[in-house]
């Protein structure tokens, strides 16, 4: 008999609670597959299947699950970016269902998305500083040299990193400028999507405590999503575990960490074997010496 998912928290109803930043009530989201043969349509393909869950204010909360679970289904949803097929999302309270694209600007203020390959989110013929003044001229934002050196520095690069293009930095200084330039627009949400699985090993550690220090500093909610339970163990407090569409399990990092309730949860955990040994290697004292470049 399938297992039930355990510890999922009840289903909040849709935009409920000032203090809540996010609030998922049965969202499910089906893609219809084009046909391939003229014979039989191809099967719908469930990515969210009754997926809830809140977030309050200031929380750092994981997604965790393997490839197809619908990790990013899911994140391009609460950024506005897709729709759900059926259910509701709320930001900070404000109910996105059927809200038309225009009405959707609210989130892009609030929310800011931080993806897995900065290579290829970044325009690689435009200048750094251009790159993360992008969402303040957007914004009509005024004195715009001073903020992206400001933001620069925020993320251990040098203000002067602003005159060069994306292809001159490693890939952790890169995925530091799209980390800058999500905090442009000072969003109150940072959404990030396996940001560190891309980089080399030795910087992942840098980038995940850079992160969770500008979280802290600047007071965001963070939504981390990783296949690597590890991972979101670092940065997060809360983490819920994804599988095939669903929620299966959802408590404090430590308790899922420590004590998983569901199976599919022990998987996971049994078969990720990368930055929780790296982590687990390194002092606290090693993973605050940043690197500065
Ligand atoms: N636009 C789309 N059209 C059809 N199917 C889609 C679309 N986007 C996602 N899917 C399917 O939905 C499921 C969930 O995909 P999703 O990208 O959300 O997974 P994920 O957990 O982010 O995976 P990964 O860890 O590989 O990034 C997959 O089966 C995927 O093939
Ligand atoms: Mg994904």
């Amino acid at each position: 008999m399938a297992e039930q998912p355990t510890g999922a928290p009840p289903a909040p109803e849709p935009g409920t609670g000032p203090t809540e930043a996010i609030s998922v009530h049965d969202v499910t989201r089906v893609y219809q597959r084009p046909r391939t043969s003229l014979r039989s349509a191809s099967p719908p393909v469930h990515a969210l299947r009754g997926v809830s869950f809140a977030i309050p204010q200031g929380q750092r909360f994981g997604i965790v699950g393997e490839s197809g679970c619908g990790k990013s289904t899911l994140l391009r949803i609460l950024a506005g970016l897709d729709r759900p097929t059926s259910g509701s999302v709320a930001i900070d309270g404000r109910d996105l269902t059927g809200l038309p694209e225009r009405r959707l600007t609210f989130v892009r203020e609030r929310l800011q998305l931080v993806f897995q390959d900065p290579m290829s989110s970044l325009d690689p013929r435009m200048r750094v500083g251009d790159i993360v003044a992008e969402p303040l001229v957007a914004q009509g934002h005024g004195n715009r040299r001073e903020r992206v050196a400001e933001l620069l520095e925020a993320v251990g690069l040098r203000a002067d990193a602003a005159d060069r293009y994306p292809h001159q930095f490693s890939g952790g200084q890169r995925q530091r400028i799209s980390i800058a330039r999500a905090l442009a627009p000072r969003p109150k949400i940072i959404v990030a999507d396996e940001p560190v699985s891309a980089l080399d090993v030795s910087v992942r550690a840098q980038v995940l405590n850079l992160i969770a220090d500008l979280v802290d500093e600047l007071s965001l909610t963070l939504v981390f999503v990783s296949h690597d339970l590890s991972v979101v163990r670092h940065v997060c407090d809360r983490v819920a575990v994804m599988h095939a569409g669903q929620i299966v399990e959802t408590g404090s990092t430590e308790q899922v960490y420590e004590d998983p309730r569901h199976s599919y949860t022990r998987r996971l955990i049994a078969a990720v074997p990368t930055l929780g040994r790296a982590l687990s290697g390194v002092s606290a004292a090693d993973l605050n010496r940043e690197q500065r470049p």
